[in-house]
């Protein structure tokens, strides 16, 4: 496929097909994500691929529980859309064929080693490099899974249960969990897309 065409087609899918993902798919997902840029070419990652479904249930059930401890004035009135529309967006990873989780440990930047700035103050200038790096990744992975025919979404909402999602995924310092891509062949017709166009984003400086 054409990378334009990947990059058009690409819609964030949150219903799947009960249909299994390849475990050559899977690594090829993981593979062009590897070769995205990243920090001083740290490679900071480490990809989990989940598809137990006792597992994907637990984890739903941990965000689940998260999600209802949010606290929110009228849980019974307009409180309650809001709750469900979160939970819904924070735990439909559960009914995926598979999600990859995103693990991630600290970079050491040139910068810190070379000089007297602190790790924290390299992050701060540098506005999260390793966050930008986790990015890319992801990207990647949204990008490969049109290619490979298959949908996914990226979900930062279920971190609210970040150490329970990472006591059950067995994720130990200096890695941390940072995000899920929950992938499968998409089920139903898509979303379309609503981009800003691009006179409201473009601006030349010639
Ligand atoms: C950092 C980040 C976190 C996101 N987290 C979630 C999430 O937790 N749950 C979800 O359903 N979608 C999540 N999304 C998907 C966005 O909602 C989606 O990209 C956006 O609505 C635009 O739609 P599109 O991806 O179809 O273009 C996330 C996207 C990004 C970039």
């Amino acid at each position: 496929m054409e990378l334009v065409q990947a990059i058009e087609n690409r819609v964030s899918i949150r219903n799947f097909s009960a249909e299994a993902v390849s475990k050559k798919d899977l690594e090829e997902l993981v593979r062009r994500a590897a070769l995205a840029p990243s920090i001083n070419n740290a490679q900071p990652w480490k990809f989990l691929v989940i598809t137990r479904r006792s597992l994907l249930k637990e984890m739903g059930e941990a965000v689940s529980k998260a999600v209802g401890e949010i606290p929110v004035a009228e849980r019974e009135g307009p409180g309650k859309a809001f709750l469900s529309r979160i939970e819904w967006f924070s735990t439909f990873f559960e009914d995926a064929p598979a999600v990859i989780a995103l693990l991630m440990q600290p970079y050491v930047s040139v910068l810190e080693t070379g000089s007297g700035f602190t790790h924290e103050e390299v992050d701060n200038m540098r506005n999260r490099p390793d966050m930008q790096t986790a990015g890319a990744a992801v990207e990647n992975i949204l990008l490969s899974a049109v290619d490979l025919g298959l949908g996914a979404c990226w979900l930062s909402a279920p971190m609210i249960a970040r150490e329970e999602l990472e006591r059950l995924l067995g994720v130990e310092e200096p890695y941390k969990l940072i995000n899920f891509v929950a992938v499968g062949k998409p089920f139903g017709a898509p979303a379309k897309k609503n981009k800003k166009p691009l006179n409201e984003i473009l601006q030349f400086i010639e």
